[in-house]
């Protein structure tokens, strides 16, 4: 079955809002872990707008599961990855006025930097994924620095979807789009994982993509998790996730 890593960095957005430590970042990730998420994500952004470095810290300690930590690919980063050694780290592209990770990376044009941040990673243990649009050129370069994973940007086909229906001509190039970087992903022998934007009405789709490992999902999680507590919201995305598997 497809794995179900939760990014919690929406618990951290609350916790800032008042900054006196609830809710508690590592309480949320062990009822996640309880519910059945194979995996805690967080995004540790340069601007510290929701996680903090000692989050990451606690999760490293007490996570009976994996820690899964995206960050921008600099120096400060890496240094801190290296220092926790997560399970795993998702490089992802990061600007500082953006409300959430808008686009993938764009490993074609900056293969030097990211090569060397890859294998330092490696050397050190952590599997490396790196967050790209669902395109070809960008698989193909990501296979070519030596990446282990790649986790395609599902965000275009989730705006699509809300906006213009599954039935519309452009969600369903989408989908085609990251059904063709999903078989050349799987023909670069890389893992391949999916996230951004994914919900309880447009994941079936996604599901039924072969080769999918894992999908980071948080946003809606999170959302749901106000209303029906975190255990359930997982319950219900992993119960999709199985019934579209
Ligand atoms: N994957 C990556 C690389 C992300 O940057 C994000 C957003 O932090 C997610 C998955 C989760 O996206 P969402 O919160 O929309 O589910």
């Amino acid at each position: 079955m497809i794995k179900l890593g939760v990014n919690i960095d929406h618990i951290a957005t609350l916790r800032q809002a008042r900054k006196e430590g609830v809710p508690s970042v590592v309480e949320a990730a062990l009822a996640c872990e309880k519910a059945g998420a194979d995996g805690i994500t967080v995004h540790l952004r340069e601007d510290r707008r929701h996680i903090q470095d000692y989050d990451v810290y606690s999760l490293r300690e007490i996570l009976n599961s994996k820690l899964n930590l995206e960050m921008a690919a600099t120096d400060e980063m890496l240094s801190i990855a290296l220092d926790v050694k997560p399970n795993s780290v998702c490089l992802v592209p990061e600007k500082r006025e953006e409300l959430t990770t808008e686009g993938g990376l764009d490993v074609k044009n900056n293969k030097e930097n990211l090569a060397s941040i890859v294998s330092r990673l490696k050397k050190a243990g952590i599997l490396v994924s790196i967050f790209i649009d669902p395109d070809l050129d960008q698989v193909a370069s990501s296979s070519e620095i030596g990446t282990d994973c790649v986790e395609l940007h599902t965000g275009k086909y989730s705006l699509l979807f809300k906006e213009s229906g599954l039935d519309s001509l452009d969600c369903k190039n989408e989908i085609k789009r990251i059904t063709k970087a999903s078989k050349e992903a799987r023909r670069e022998k890389l893992i391949l994982n999916a996230g951004h934007g994914l919900d309880y009405e447009n994941i079936d789709q996604i599901c039924k993509i072969h080769g999918m490992n894992e999908f980071n999902i948080g946003f809606s999680i999170i959302s749901k998790a106000i209303f029906t507590g975190i255990e359930k919201a997982i319950f219900n995305m992993k119960s999709l996730i199985e019934r579209n598997s």
